[in-house]
């Protein structure tokens, strides 16, 4: 296969850069108001208008052709069948096959019949907690969950029950081994109404087996015995002996594969938390939402794929533009926990620099992902991006429909939203702000002064994501786009999205670093690093 940079269409798109870039998106609405209706989609609840961006119909064209000439349908297609597509791993990539509802076997295992079955255990047991049966977990009725994990193990749960009305237990989410962070949730709950959901797909992530441990110990401490405790605990892995080993027993351990992705689980029995936290029929709800993304991603057009043209249009800013970052700001307090949820999808998979054969790249891969609720932020850091020195495209996210909520205030939240898209797109000449506050009766000298610093060059391109109304569907929908754009990015830059190597060095040296701090002899460290272990002792040990 061609280099990415080689390919006929990339060529053709760099030719098109050069003549298109100076244009500026407040001419093309002038001169083609229709591309507001030729450049927006709706697709599984989603409304997404794409036409505040910095492209023509060419440019869409050309886009495609990259994705056909560097096999983005094969790859997709190998990836829903099954196909060891994660390599360095050697492992297939089946997030999909957990809300599927078709046959599916690999290498002679029944998948389907193996993910229905760990669903239905996870169903039996989060609506038995849900309704208080004696006995399920522990003794009591359980009020409370502490789901220790981090991660894929934690973002992808937190973000749910943040958006979804919670009808179950209260959940509460403990990822940092910061002792902070335990004793604040631990304060405030009561053991004997508590339930301990230990997540790690692996079960040997320190961070996780710290908080078990010292939770444990809490429970041990007010339930009276160590049995009690692990009778409120359950783990949810990809490694049961690891978690069989920590005492765990079979009955209290539900299961995910290897081919489920940390940052992808969700759907898996890593969402244990979530079906307690919104009942079995809503999660089966969210599953919903996320096949009906992903049919459309299987069976749309390119040219009208939702996830696709999301991936290209990133594609045109990291690439042609060398925009090094991409702001996502969902403009809904229940879709805050979506930016961290999508940083970690994003920059952990396509946070690569060679290709999947090894080879080092020659051209930019996954943007920095950043952001936060929308409001909050455009009284924080939208004003570098109207007027700094930064170029950053953004990504809009709305919910029309509200039931239930207070209509003046919606209007406050959609009216920033699009006013933000209109004026990053739009901007404000030199000349326009100078008549302006010249009609204001500003003097001419003033009038120029003020001018310079009130005006925005504009042009700066956004998409927005309008979800008819927040919904199990819609929210599991607008997931799997966010998936299915990071995996379209990462064939066409030709990397593997599905491991994630560069977080391991420092998993390894930190374990050594620990053995220190606990007293073990040191090891050879740079001298920043060994002073700063030396100074850290000091305070250990005064
Ligand atoms: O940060 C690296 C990572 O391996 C993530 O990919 C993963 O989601 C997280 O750690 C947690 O891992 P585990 O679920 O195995 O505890």
């Amino acid at each position: 296969m061609k280099t990415l940079d080689k390919t006929d269409a990339w060529v053709s798109l760099q030719a098109h850069f050069n003549e298109t870039h100076a244009t500026h998106m407040r001419d093309l609405f002038v001169t083609d108001p229709g591309r507001s209706k030729r450049f927006s989609l709706d697709v599984a609840g989603i409304f997404c208008d794409y036409s505040k961006n910095r492209i023509n119909d060419t440019t869409r064209e050309l886009l495609v052709q990259l994705a056909r000439e560097r096999g983005v349908e094969a790859r997709r297609d190998a990836m829903f069948s099954g196909a060891p597509i994660n390599r360095t791993e050697g492992r297939s990539v089946l997030h999909t096959a957990l809300r599927s509802k078709e046959a599916l076997s690999v290498m002679g295992v029944d998948v389907a019949a193996a993910v229905v079955r760990e669903k239905n255990r996870m169903a039996a047991f989060s609506e038995a907690v849900r309704n208080g049966v004696p006995g399920v977990a522990g003794k009591g009725m359980i009020r409370d969950v502490i789901n220790i994990g981090i991660g894929g193990s934690d973002l992808g749960p937190k973000m749910v029950t943040q958006a979804l009305p919670v009808t179950g237990p209260r959940l509460h989410f403990l990822s940092n081994p910061d002792s902070n962070a335990v004793h604040r949730i631990l304060e405030k709950l009561c053991a004997e109404e508590t339930l301990v959901i230990v997540s790690s797909k692996t079960f040997t992530t320190q961070e996780s087996l710290t908080n078990f441990h010292t939770v444990k110990q809490w429970l041990s401490e007010f339930l009276g015995s160590e049995r009690d405790a692990m009778a409120q605990c359950v783990a949810v892995t990809a490694n049961p002996a690891a978690a069989a080993a920590l005492g765990f027993a079979e009955e209290r351990t539900f299961v995910f594969w290897n081919w489920v992705g940390g940052r992808y689980s969700l759907w898996s029995a890593i969402g244990l938390p979530i079906m307690l936290a919104i009942g079995a029929d809503q999660f089966e709800l969210l599953l919903d939402g996320a096949r009906a993304m992903d049919q459309h991603f299987r069976h749309a057009a390119l040219e009208e794929n939702m996830p696709v043209l999301l991936a290209l249009l990133g594609i045109w800013y990291r690439n042609f533009h060398h925009a090094p970052s991409h702001m996502i700001a969902p403009y809904d307090a229940r879709l805050g926990e979506v930016v961290p949820y999508v940083q970690q999808l994003d920059m952990e998979s396509n946070g690569k620099r060679v290709d999947i054969r090894g080879n080092e790249l020659g051209y930019g891969t996954g943007p920095l992902i950043w952001g936060g609720l929308g409001i909050n932020g455009q009284h924080a850091y939208f004003q570098l991006l109207h007027q700094g020195t930064h170029w950053i495209p953004v990504d809009f996210i709305g919910v029309m429909h509200s039931p239930g909520s207070i209509t003046e205030h919606q209007w406050v939240v959609h009216a920033n939203m699009l006013a933000q898209a209109e004026a990053l797109m739009l901007g404000r000449s030199t000349a326009q702000t100078y008549r302006e506050l010249r009609t204001a009766g500003l003097s001419l000298e003033r009038s120029e002064y003020l001018a310079r610093h009130r005006t925005f060059p504009g042009n700066i391109p956004s998409t927005t994501l309008l979800l008819d109304t927040l919904t199990p569907r819609t929210l599991g929908a607008l997931i799997a786009l966010y998936e299915h754009k990071v995996f379209v990015q990462g064939v066409i830059w030709d990397i593997n999205s599905f491991d994630q190597c560069g977080v391991e060095l420092g998993k390894q040296l930190s374990t050594d670093i620990f053995a220190e701090l606990a007293g073990a002899a040191p090891v050879v460290h740079d001298a920043s690093t060994t002073a700063l272990i030396a100074r850290i002792k000091r305070f250990d040990n005064p």
